[in-house]
């Protein structure tokens, strides 16, 4: 079924310029970009994003990771999206991802790992939401 997943093109990777070299990993898998914004996440933000990682060792490095510089926020609309972004952007740590995914060709590290994706359709809703209107997302 036709889905919607939500998209952070990640500090490590705008620095890099790498914006449309992984847009264009995206576009060649058949997803289509259907929102998009270049933006400095607050702490706050930030915070609120990953607020479900609050108890994990690495949330205050995490957050100091993204708001080290600019991302860049996407939706992804296609079939089985969700499931579709994250095969291709790979393992979340690099090391382990797959040939040709987008963390394999430009991950740093396991925390700079270049993008980030919704891991359920109900979490891209909520993430979407947290960043969109509706009016900024044409299909
Ligand atoms: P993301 O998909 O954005 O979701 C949570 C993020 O936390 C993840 O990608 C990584 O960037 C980061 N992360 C996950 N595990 C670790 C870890 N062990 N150390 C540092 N950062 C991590």
């Amino acid at each position: 079924a036709t889905e919607r997943t939500f998209s952070i093109i990640k500090p490590d990777a705008t620095r890099r310029n790498l914006t449309g070299a992984i847009n264009a990993v995206i576009e060649n898998s058949g997803l289509r970009i259907v929102a998009q914004k270049r933006l400095q996440l607050t702490r706050a933000q930030a915070e609120g994003f990953y607020a479900v990682h609050r108890e994990r060792g690495f949330f205050g490095e995490l957050v100091e990771f993204m708001i080290s510089g600019p991302v860049v926020v996407q939706v992804l609309e296609g079939d089985n999206a969700v499931l579709a972004y994250r095969d291709i952007m790979g393992a979340t740590n690099p090391a382990n991802a797959a040939e040709g995914t987008i963390r394999k060709l430009f991950a740093e590290s396991i925390e700079a790992n270049s993008a980030h994706g919704s891991d359920s359709l109900e979490n891209a809703a909520i993430e979407i939401a947290y960043f969109f209107a509706q009016t900024e997302i044409v299909g």
